[in-house]
């Protein structure tokens, strides 16, 4: 069995039996508000609290402020302490956006993490990253430059992808080939507010389960119940799409 690392996601982890393979690049895709920032935080905060690994956050999304309230909102109180003492480490908006240079400032943080103190990285997100390049070409390369740095250096990554497609439909780019793993937050609505789901469709070198199964978001962020059995779009279970 290869050598994994948690997500701090209990039913999660089982749904990958295990974890993520260690150094992988992880596509993590959904509409807004479907919960890919507080996985992303979530996984950060639960390595450095349960498995005494650090990490690095780079948001070009929100400021540091508006990502620790997002933490404390979900009940993880100690995401400024740790941000504070450096097993956090938070590269935001206003620090991204300052430099003239997109790829000197890029290259600039990842030689801060070749220093070999932090095993995750949470890109939120990959988005707007590549609206940073002017053509499809210069993107491509650097994203496979980008991905292979995060590896090399021994991290274990997620890579936040904003979705515009409504699930089951879903868009498909170079970023989820080029990738690791594929993990789609999904949220439909209902009448009392919305039902949310997690599906792995894909996980390099793991036996995943790649049915959909129920999460909801809340005090301790996200759990999800791998217990409830999930469904396949095929399957006899009635799908909610
Ligand atoms: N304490 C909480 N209890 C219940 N739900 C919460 C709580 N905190 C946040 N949420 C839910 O989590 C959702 C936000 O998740 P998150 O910010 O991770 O979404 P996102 O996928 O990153 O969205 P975007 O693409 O807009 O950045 C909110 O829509 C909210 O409904
Ligand atoms: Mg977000």
């Amino acid at each position: 069995m290869p050598d994994v690392v948690k997500t701090g996601v209990d039913g999660l982890d089982s749904i990958l039996n295990g974890g993520i393979v260690r150094d992988a690049t992880v596509l993590v895709s959904g509409n807004p508000g479907t919960g890919k920032s507080i996985f992303g935080i979530q996984y950060l905060y639960e390595g450095v609290t349960e498995f005494d690994e650090r990490g690095v956050y780079i948001s070009f999304e929100e400021n540091a402020e508006d990502i620790r309230q997002a933490a404390e909102s979900v009940g993880f109180d100690r995401w400024e302490e740790l941000v504070e003492s450096g097993d956090i480490k938070v590269y935001d908006k206003r620090r991204m956006l300052r430099e003239q240079d997109f790829t000197s400032a890029v290259d600039g943080l990842l030689e801060d993490f070749s220093s070999d103190e932090y095993d995750r990285l949470v890109l939120d997100s990959l988005t707007m990253f590549q609206l940073f390049f002017d053509d499809e070409r210069e993107k491509r390369t650097y994203l496979l430059k980008f991905s292979d740095v995060l590896k090399q250096y021994g991290l274990t990554s997620l890579l936040i992808n904003e979705q515009g497609a409504m699930f089951p439909e879903t868009e498909i780019g170079l970023e989820n080939f080029l990738t690791d793993g594929n993990i789609y937050f999904i949220q439909t609505p209902t009448d009392s507010g919305v039902n949310r789901y997690i599906w792995v469709a894909k996980m390099r070198k793991q036996d995943i389960n790649t049915d959909i199964f129920p999460l909801e978001i809340g005090e301790g962020g996200i759990t999800v119940y791998e217990q409830a059995g999930g469904f396949s779009m095929m399957g006899k279970n009635e799908s909610p799409f």
